[in-house]
């Protein structure tokens, strides 16, 4: 479905503003990722955990990425702290209480278990910690929650297809899988089997693809994994082939701008491709995958985008907001109440 919302011209000056009001929905955010260094630190002391950074400031100081890896080696260094029920539970409130502030109306939360089970800690700790957050958070602060479990695709498709196997028994405290962690040289294709098994099993599947990797990874998330969206996905614009195939299934792509400009996907967030996806007419949606590593949450990764890359308009601004809600899995009457309000917001502004 597109919009036949006419947008009204609205003066540069008042975007930051509309973007910060508008309802949107996080499709692409890793819990792990919005650890705070204040949180790692709390938490290493409240479970006797040895950190090799001294201070909350040197841990800080730590985050200059030059690539996807160079991140991921301190994004798990930093989950090391999680060990209890209590600490998922605390970890997705922060994040989900900063969603709320920035009118995030539904967010689908990835975490990766493979991080927490391989140092011994239980997928029952991790997955009944998270779910009680989406839980309290849905009944006290009003946001819609939900979970996506993540394969690591620096391990194997088996480790995969046990992690899966110990993660049913909650069948219904997440709704879908996705595949994250270092892309080049772990295609797609490797994990074609436990794909298949949790499409057999009715879970929405996404996969990371065209981040670092290839089109050719994007070709293979969409071909052999049969994902309904891309995550990340930028790398798409090199096949003018593939743009056409997105556009024509409407699979959206969760961009993530402050993400690819800390892990230097492109030079300078002005160089970043989202207007180039969105005037291709692909379903573009903003995230902000780890927002405590890469400077910023929902508003900041918006209004840093719109105040750095040229050309963008309130048109997509509305687009990029109605895109997300479009391609949530929430209920259809909860997607088309949210894209009311988004709406209202745009006819008062
Ligand atoms: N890419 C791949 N894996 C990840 C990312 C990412 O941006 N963030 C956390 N795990
Ligand atoms: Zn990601």
């Amino acid at each position: 479905m597109t919009t036949t919302f006419q947008v009204p011209d609205i003066e540069a000056s008042r975007l930051p503003a509309l973007l910060e009001a508008m309802p949107k929905a996080e499709l692409h955010m890793h819990i792990e990722g919005s650890l705070e260094p204040e949180m790692i630190f709390r938490l290493a002391q409240r479970n006797g955990v040895k950190l090799s950074y001294a201070s909350v400031e040197e841990l800080r100081k730590a985050y200059a990425f030059t690539d996807l890896q160079s991140f991921l080696d301190i994004y798990y260094a930093g989950a090391s702290v999680l060990l209890t029920e209590q600490d998922f539970y605390d970890m997705a409130r922060a994040y989900l209480d900063r969603a709320v502030a920035d009118n995030v109306v539904r967010s689908e939360m990835f975490f990766d278990p493979q991080t927490h089970t391989e140092r011994g800690v239980a997928m029952e700790t991790v997955i009944n910690g998270l779910h009680r957050a989406c839980v309290d958070a849905e009944r006290e602060q009003g946001i819609s929650a939900a979970l996506i479990l993540c394969f690591l695709r620096h391990l194997s498709e088996d480790s995969a297809l046990q992690t899966l196997e110990a993660a049913l028994p909650f069948r219904d405290r997440f709704i879908g899988v996705g595949l994250d962690s270092s892309e080049v040289g772990n295609p797609p294709e490797k994990f074609a089997r436990v794909f298949a098994r949790c499409r057999e099993l009715g879970l929405h599947l996404v996969a990371h693809a065209g981040e670092e990797g290839p089109p050719e990874y994007v070709w293979s998330a969409l071909d052999v994994l049969h994902v309904e969206r891309v995550d990340h996905g930028v790398q798409s614009v090199r096949d003018p082939a593939l743009m056409q195939r997105l556009a024509k299934d409407r699979i959206a792509l969760t961009v993530c701008p402050l993400s690819n400009e800390k892990l230097c996907v492109f030079p300078r967030l002005a160089d970043h491709n989202i207007r180039q996806l969105l005037d291709a007419g692909l379903v573009a949606t903003v995230n902000s995958d780890d927002p405590a590593y890469f400077g910023g949450y929902m508003n900041t990764n918006f209004t840093r985008l719109f105040a750095e890359a040229p050309g963008l308009t309130a048109r997509h601004a509305y687009q990029l907001a109605f895109n997300s809600l479009e391609a949530s899995f929430a209920e259809r009457a909860d997607k088309e109440r949210w894209q009311q309000q988004l709406r209202s917001v745009f006819e008062k502004a």
